[in-house]
């Protein structure tokens, strides 16, 4: 007899993994794919890495090897203060925990604050795997429409207005995954304007904020909050190397204390030598100059991906302009199938990730995320080449030619 496992309201209903299957078919060697998110491996700082690994064996290899606190490395927390101070944030180590990751912080945030049907409100589109956790603790899940500057704040304040039963808002303010779009200064503002008439949390998840190439730094969320009620995230992933996994929170002291008591049933605390390994890592090296090796790599890149946009694609196609982080948003206008789009892009041996996952409703068609940081400039040159040819091949020279439009 079959044993039919009883799970529990958690766990997905289906096994499907469209995501995991496209960058499957995206990670075939003849393909060139913006599909992945990831950061560029030769930029990962190996040999210094190296370097403060075997210092930390000498040094402290007992301490580093032994079980640890759920708050964190303080030697870490303290280099983390500083770095919170260049993005505009000043805090103490108290506010600060760290996570294996800023999935973790997500996770661990839901499921601080969500009962089932507990609204939560995100940008359309948003970061499919926060999608994912909200969902998995029950969350009732609004999307609100963005612009170039961001989550559309008239219409968050509606959003909010008609669900009471809002936790919080979920943002990714800078260089959004997926579309790359930032949130202006004056939205923010705006945002915690909301937040305090509705006496509701803030969730601002920042992984990309450190990679800006282009354009006037904007002060974060975290910022313009005076009543404690933004949750900062942010990680090493993108700035160092996602392999680490690890990442940290800010948030008020006594939220801090929470956090550290569900981390503590997660994963007792994030791994304790890699925590070690980054302190050393911050204290001998300058991370700004690392992150700054990170910045003209994407911003060239970047370029280049804009540059053969213009040249390859049909008229009429729309597309996000980033100023930093790993990502560009396509919208090509009309009824046009992501999915039967993909199919004819992997015949051309290019990928990308289409639109649909992102949504947390209704999907906007047409849409797909473009990533720039993991492909030479090559690459890009030629993938895109490639992508142009097959959208020409899926709507025509110009999206004129599409009925309706
Ligand atoms: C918006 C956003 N949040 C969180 C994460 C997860 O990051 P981490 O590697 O720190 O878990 C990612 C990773 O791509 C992301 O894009």
């Amino acid at each position: 007899m079959t044993m039919t496992y009883q799970f529990s309201n958690r766990v997905p209903k289906s096994d499907e993994d469209p995501v995991g299957n496209i960058l499957k078919v995206a990670g075939s060697p003849d393909v060139i794919s913006f599909a992945g998110g990831l950061p560029a491996p030769e930029l990962f700082p190996v040999d210094q890495l190296k370097r403060v690994t075997d210092e930390v064996y000498d040094e402290s290899g007992r301490q580093a090897l032994q079980y640890s606190t759920a708050i964190g490395d303080l030697q870490l927390r303290e280099q983390i203060v500083k770095r919170m101070a260049r993005q505009g944030v000043q805090t103490t180590t108290d506010n600060i925990m760290i996570s294996t990751g800023s999935q973790q912080s997500i996770d661990l945030t839901a499921k601080m604050f969500i009962n089932p049907g507990d609204t939560v409100i995100v940008e359309k589109p948003t970061y499919l795997c926060a999608l994912d956790v909200f969902r998995s603790y029950g969350a009732h899940i609004v999307g609100v429409e963005m612009d170039d500057d961001g989550m559309r704040i008239d219409q968050l304040e509606a959003a909010v207005a008609e669900n009471p039963n809002t936790k919080f808002i979920y943002t990714i303010p800078n260089f959004q995954n997926p579309t790359g779009r930032t949130m202006s200064a004056e939205r923010r503002a705006r945002m915690i304007a909301i937040a305090d008439k509705y006496n509701i949390m803030i969730m601002e998840d920042d992984p990309y904020g450190a990679i800006r190439f282009a354009g006037d730094d904007i002060e974060p969320v975290k910022f313009y909050d005076d009543h404690e009620r933004v949750i900062y995230l942010s990680t090493f992933s993108k700035i160092l190397a996602p392999g680490l996994r690890l990442g940290w929170i800010v948030a008020e002291k006594s939220l801090i204390k929470k956090f550290t008591l569900m981390k503590q049933s997660a994963d007792v605390h994030s791994d304790n030598l890699t925590q070690h390994i980054v302190a050393k890592y911050m204290a001998e090296y300058n991370i700004e100059d690392h992150i700054n090796k990170i910045k003209q790599v994407y911003r060239k890149r970047e370029a280049v991906m804009m540059q053969a946009i213009e040249t390859y694609f049909p008229s009429g196609v729309n597309y996000s302009h980033p100023e930093g982080g790993l990502f560009i948003w396509v919208e090509v206008p009309g009824n046009v199938d992501t999915k039967a789009l993909f199919d004819t892009c992997i015949k051309h041996n290019v990928a990308f990730v289409p639109g649909e996952p992102f949504y947390p409703d209704k999907v906007t068609p047409g849409t797909f995320r473009l990533n720039y940081s993991n492909m030479s400039e090559d690459q890009i040159k030629t993938g895109i080449k490639r992508l142009g040819s097959a959208i020409k091949e899926t709507i025509g020279e110009s999206v004129s030619g599409i009925s309706g439009h």
